[in-house]
């Protein structure tokens, strides 16, 4: 076994933090050329870069059980945000909490999502009128985080969503910082900024207490998550305090609707860039729905549509990196791991190599449908993670996705808007930096009467 891998040595102090910070995705890209397993430091944390499938297989499923979550997870910030919920948590607790929940997230429950989520695009765009400008990022936002809170807790949240899209917005500002040196040094500086965070997430807890408190007062069993949980009992007998409570279902609303509304949001960002990947798409949609909304029973033939999805999430994968940290010394790709060594994979960068993916960095839904894919090693894509901290949500989010790109894709088109240019802003998921204006353009389609479910 090796000592090191190779990698770039960056300045003595702060090690590839600068580099890091200054361009993280060319940063990350660039480093795949030392090797398939990269080490860098930041500050004095060692870091190792997972390029290749296998290895990043062994860190997520084979060799589980020799990491945690990455040490970036368990900052303050961050634990102030979504506490000791499924994220974040570990272990046995970890273990039971994901048992409690994945009954909401059964195949058959979330089929039963789907009226939901169609129900609420359509009431969305309801009052969108062709020639009119939007950031359409700002309204997947708002409206993935709707369903999330209609399906897991019952509750609505339509008079606080902009409100909490904006919040969340501004919550993301410090994470911009968080991949420096803070959260490293752990440090707790009472800067404006950092009392800006705690305060806009206190303002968030306000809206999460609120619906635990409404449910408990009511008593009602909604069948929902929010019931389950409120319902789970401890061997002793004992139900979850308000604090778990808050902090499953804090992650759930951050973990089920952000990620989501950018894989929506670079879908439309990507068809309204491929005229010709749109035509198929509207063609699709005129086969399968005619003029009427979809419903789950039509997902198995939006196939096209799916790839979209799928093309996507490979292109602008929402979680571009997974970490964890060594507990104890292992190996990987035939390198020592110390323990305490942060490990990382990078979505952006293995799902754009183009030993696995001809022409990597094209949008071709198509090639989902080819040969090619079923020779795909396993982990050369994985937008969802893997092994036993997979994303809970995969399902749900790809139902969301393919459900509401057909019932908005039926009705509009977009076309970016002139003088607004689209970037990616890679901060805790890879965001567009100043949203994607775009100009509403009806469809043609949509000249006939629609027949709505
Ligand atoms: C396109 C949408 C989504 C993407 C790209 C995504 C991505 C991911 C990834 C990569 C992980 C694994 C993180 C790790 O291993 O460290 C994860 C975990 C998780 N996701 Fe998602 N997610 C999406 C949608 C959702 C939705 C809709 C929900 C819930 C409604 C959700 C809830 C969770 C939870 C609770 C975990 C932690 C699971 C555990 O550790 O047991 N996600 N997600």
């Amino acid at each position: 076994m090796s000592a090191l891998p190779p990698g770039p040595k960056g300045s003595l102090l702060m090690g590839v933090m600068r580099e890091f910070n200054r361009d993280t995705l060319g940063f990350i890209t660039r480093c795949r050329d030392y090797g398939d397993v990269v080490a860098s430091r930041f500050l004095y944390v060692r870091a190792y870069f997972l390029y290749h499938p296998t290895d990043i297989e062994t860190l997520l499923t084979t060799g589980a059980k020799s990491y945690r979550k990455a040490q970036s997870l368990r900052s303050p910030f961050f634990r102030r945000l979504v506490g000791n919920g499924l994220v974040t948590s570990e272990g046995d607790f970890w273990r039971r909490q994901r048992r409690l929940a994945q009954p909401a997230f059964h195949r058959q429950r979330i089929s039963s999502y789907g009226t939901i989520m169609v129900e609420y695009a359509q009431r969305a765009i309801a009052g969108w009128k062709a020639g009119e400008q939007r950031d359409i990022a700002k309204d997947m936002t708002r409206l993935t985080l709707e369903i999330v809170v209609k399906t897991l807790f019952n509750a609505d949240v339509s008079n606080d969503a902009d409100h909490v899209g904006e919040i969340l917005s501004r919550l993301a500002k410090p994470f911009a910082s968080q991949a420096t040196v803070k959260w490293i040094l752990d440090n707790r500086l009472p800067t404006p900024g950092h009392r800006r965070y705690f305060n806009s997430v206190s303002e968030i807890d306000r809206l999460v207490f609120r619906i635990i408190a409404e449910r408990r007062a009511s008593g009602s069993d909604e069948g929902d998550l929010l019931s389950m949980l409120l319902q789970a009992q401890d061997e002793d007998g004992s139900h979850m305090s308000d604090a778990q409570l808050r902090d499953e279902v804090m992650t759930l609303f951050l973990a089920g609707h952000e990620t989501t509304a950018l894989a929506l949001s670079w879908s439309w960002y990507l068809l309204a860039t491929h005229p010709e990947a749109e035509r198929k798409f509207h063609s699709e949609l005129d086969e399968v729905l005619g003029g009427r909304a979809p419903d789950v029973n039509d997902l198995p033939k939006l196939k096209y549509t799916e790839m979209i999805a799928k093309e996507a999430l490979r292109l602008y994968p929402p979680a571009y990196a997974v970490g964890r940290e060594a507990i104890e010394e292992t190996e990987i790709g035939g390198y020592r791991v110390p323990k305490g060594t942060q490990l990382f994979a990078f979505q952006w960068v293995t799902q754009r190599d183009a030993r696995f993916f001809e022409r990597p960095d094209e949008f071709e839904p198509e090639r989902w449908a080819s040969e090619a894919v079923q020779r795909l090693p396993r982990y050369a894509y994985f937008p969802f993670g893997g092994g036993p901290r997979q994303c809970i949500g995969n399902y749900f989010a790809m139902i969301e996705i393919v459900l509401l790109l057909a019932t908005i894709g039926r009705r509009f088109r977009f076309a970016l808007a002139e003088g607004h240019p689209v970037e990616v802003l890679p901060v805790l998921s890879l965001r567009p930096k100043s949203g994607i204006k775009v100009n509403l353009l009806q469809r043609p389609h949509d000249a006939a009467p629609l027949r709505d479910s």
